[in-house]
């Protein structure tokens, strides 16, 4: 039932070419100018007066939803804000009649989660769900929704989900944005193709996978690492560290690469890995200013590029490169290498990579 893959977590990690395809089949249709989601479309006039979005999640989900927050706020100009479920739920939060929350989960059946949307709900919240498991107490508790049709995920560590939930972010952040009037019909359609293309793209960028392996022998004993990003791709190095923790038991963690000057820099010596997302757009200048700062005081680089790229290249230990493709899209690449890293390393260490200790696959518990 692997697929002769070694642990369900590779094989789910190769699954994603398709997986994405499945989130978006149906429902990106460029050739006819739409997006067909009818969670969407049977409530657009909630969303186009909705005064604000708030996203609440867990764990990976909750990465999903901070890059929600800026394809939302970027598409469909909608504030969002993004809540871990367990803060949420807990601190008597402000939810009025027009707002829409939106939980993400993957198995539809974190409590956390849940508790967050019945509170919103008891306050007259609009409620939307996007889960992964069809049938599930989320799904089924929210007023709509949008499966991500990922597939079943099995490895406790989620890879093809989180594509997913992106996938379906993106979705419904342009279908907002055309409906609502901010996106013009030029920007949306160019954006549609690309995200067509975006399965092929995928494709390529697992094909970094020997590489990584190869990088993954270098560093497997490092006592901790460091991720950095900016922009789309902050939350990208959020989900890299996580991953990394939770399957090889490495301490990591991920960080605004602007926040560095303001104390993680003090960490960087020549035992430090930090993983730089540093594709060609969007504030890639600045990121190249940190990779040497970075460099400056003899931190390990492993940057994760857009093919041809040449400035990080001079300066980092080894780069990873991805295809190019817009500054919004580029959180789905980015995360296949970091996947296959966190992966290889565990497989190193000999860790239960699909069962990582102390965890479990859906967290019923508060
Ligand atoms: O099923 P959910 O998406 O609600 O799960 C949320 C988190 O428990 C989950 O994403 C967890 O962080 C993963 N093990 C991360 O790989």
């Amino acid at each position: 039932e692997k697929g002769g893959f070694e642990h369900f977590m590779l094989k789910e990690i190769y699954e994603q070419p398709k997986s994405i395809h499945d989130t978006m089949r149906g429902r990106l249709l460029p050739e006819e100018g739409i997006i067909k989601m009818a969670g969407i479309w049977d409530h657009m006039e909630k969303f186009r007066n909705a005064k604000r979005i708030i996203i609440v999640a867990c764990g990976t989900s909750w990465h999903a939803g901070l890059v929600g927050e800026y394809l939302i706020e970027e598409f469909a100009r909608i504030p969002v804000e993004v809540e871990y479920a367990s803060e949420f739920r807990y601190r008597n939060p402000i939810i009025n009649k027009d707002d829409i929350v939106i939980a993400i989960s993957q198995s539809g059946e974190t409590a956390d989660t849940l508790a967050a949307l019945k509170l919103a709900k008891a306050n007259g919240a609009f409620i939307y769900g996007i889960c992964n498991v069809v049938g599930s107490s989320i799904a089924r508790l929210t007023d709509a929704g949008s499966f991500t049709h990922a597939g079943p995920e099995i490895g406790v560590a989620s890879t093809k989900a989180f594509t997913s939930q992106l996938t379906i972010l993106t979705l419904i952040a342009l279908k907002l944005g055309k409906h609502n009037g901010n996106l013009s019909n030029e920007k949306f359609m160019s954006l549609c193709y690309e995200l067509e293309s975006l399965p092929t793209k995928v494709e390529k960028a697992l094909k970094t996978d020997a590489l990584v392996q190869e990088i993954s022998e270098v560093y497997k004993d490092a006592k901790n690492a460091l991720y950095l990003g900016r922009g789309y791709n902050f939350p990208t190095a959020l989900e890299g560290a996580l991953k990394l923790k939770e399957i090889s038991y490495i301490h990591a963690e991920g960080y605004p690469a602007a926040e560095m000057k303001h104390g993680p820099i003090a960490l960087i010596d020549e035992n430090m890995p930090v993983i730089v997302i540093a594709p060609k757009k969007g504030h890639y200048d600045k990121v190249v200013s940190n990779v040497q700062e970075i460099k400056a005081r003899k931190g390990q680089i492993i940057a994760v590029v857009t093919e041809g790229d040449e400035q990080v290249k001079n300066i980092a230990d080894h780069v990873i490169e991805i295809p190019d493709c817009s500054e919004e899209f580029s959180p789905i690449l980015a995360s296949i290498p970091l996947q296959l890293l966190s992966y290889h390393i565990a497989v190193m260490l000999d860790r239960n990579v699909d069962q990582p200790r102390n965890l479990a696959k859906s967290v019923t518990v508060e």
